[in-house]
Parts: structure tokens; sequence; C-alpha cells
């Protein structure tokens, strides 16, 4: 999942003058990557068994087939959002909030971050992210854990023995535990704040802080669950 990578990233300096002058400096960069640059650009939703790896045992279903797992998995203990951080760690945060739907002619998964959480950073970074929906009344330490711990302090996955495995299509690892998973490709980042709501009452409820949510929808490329 992981990969080393070596490069180089490039300063330039332009000094302003009667002789202008231009110097370069370059720093090497070695470090682990799961990001994907482009490569998911083209891909669209397809469900054909030829175009999918296999994950163990589970099966490609529709991208809305699993609705109402979600949905009662969302209204309990949560789901796993996991990200990759900028040195290529799977960092998985529980969400409770999120939804599928089509808009723009494809499959999408929306999910909404705070600004504080270390997952925003990540998101901010990736091209994609998975959101991995356990069994109902399964995984409930994880998921807590994962609910009050944060990537910025531990490595979660590790710390709760959860394992994240390579996915189908994207570079973004899975939790193979999980029983429904969506594979997704970031399409739009929306910060919020307060000026966007016409609610008063929603506003006073959850950004009196004003940690407000950055809206990020993921073009669905894969949904697979447990045979
Ligand atoms: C059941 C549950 C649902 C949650 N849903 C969300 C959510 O939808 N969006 C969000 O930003 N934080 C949500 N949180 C809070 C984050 O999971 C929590 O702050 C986490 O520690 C952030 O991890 P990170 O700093 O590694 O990103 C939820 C927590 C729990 C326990």
């Amino acid at each position: 999942m992981e990969k080393a990578v070596l490069g180089f990233k490039f300063w330039v300096l332009r000094t302003v003058g009667v002789k202008p002058l231009i110097l370069v400096f370059c720093e090497p960069i070695i470090g682990k990557e799961c990001r994907v640059t482009k490569k998911h650009q083209d891909q669209r939703f397809d469900p054909s068994p030829t175009a999918i790896k296999e994950v163990g045992m589970k099966k490609t279903v529709s991208w809305s087939a699993g609705v109402d797992q979600l949905r009662q998995t969302l209204a309990g203990d949560g789901a796993f959002l996991v990200a990759c951080d900028k040195n290529g760690r799977g960092n998985p945060m529980t969400i409770g909030w999120g939804e599928v739907g089509f808009i723009w002619g494809r499959p999408v998964f929306t999910v909404l971050v705070r600004r504080s959480r270390y997952t925003y950073g990540a998101l901010l970074f990736a091209d994609t992210f998975t959101v991995n929906i356990p069994t109902p009344g399964r995984l409930n330490k994880e998921l807590l854990f994962c609910g009050t711990k944060s990537g910025r302090d531990l490595d979660k996955a590790a710390s709760c023995g959860i394992a994240l495995v390579e996915g189908k299509r994207v570079e973004t690892p899975i939790i193979a535990d999980c029983s429904l998973h969506y594979e997704c490709r970031i399409i739009l980042r929306k910060q919020l704040d307060g000026e966007d709501f016409s609610a008063p009452e929603i506003l006073e409820r959850y950004y009196a802080d004003d940690d407000h949510h950055m809206l990020v929808i993921g073009e669905i490329l894969a949904s697979y669950a447990d045979q």
C-alpha cells in the first residue's frame, strides 16, 4: 500500500536589483506515499468484475445497495472514514454523518469533517478516501477509540488492532473487518462557515465553537460487501 518515495523540492529565489540573480535550492524528500495524483481522474464507477481486483471474499455491490446498513450504522456507533496523511499513513476516523447520492451524473459519498480533526488536514492533501461500514453492533470499541483519539497523537489503526488492507481501486486502504466499503476519489471540498447557514438553530446547536465542517464529496469508484 505505502510506497517509499524519493523526490526533490525546488526553491527558486530571484533577487531584485540592477543585476537580477536567480538562485535554485534543492531539498531531497524521502518518505512514504499512498497519495495518488491524477490517477483516478478518468475512472468511473464500473461494477464489472473484470475491472476490480478481489479483496478477500467481498463482492461488488451497487453503490446504492448498502444504504440501509449505512443509515443504521451512522445512526448507531458510526462508521470509519480512512484518509492517508502526508506521510502515507492511513488514519481511521469515526463518522456519524455522511450520505450517498447521485450528482453530476455519478454516484458520490459526502463526508463532513471538522477543521479540528487530524483527518481534515489529510483530506486536504489526499486524492482519495474510503468509508468502511461495520456490521451493526460490531467493532464498537474500535469505533469509540477512533472517534475519541487523534491521529495527531498516535497511529490509531495499530493502537486498536485495526488491519488496514489494500482496496480495489484507490490507494487509500480499507478496513477489512468491516462488511461494506466505498472507495472514493475526492471531487469537491467545501469549507462551511457561519454565513452559509440560513437556519440559526443549527449554527447555535452544532457550531457554537466555530469549528465548522468541511464538506468533502468523493466519487464512488467501487463499492463492495462481504459475501
Ligand atoms: C459516533 C461518532 C461520530 C462522529 N462523527 C464525526 C463526523 O461525522 N465528523 C467529524 O468531524 N467528527 C466526527 N466525530 C469525531 C471524530 O471521530 C473525533 O474527533 C476523532 O478523534 C478525530 O480523529 P482524527 O483527529 O484522527 O481525525 C465522531 C465521533 C464519534 C464517536
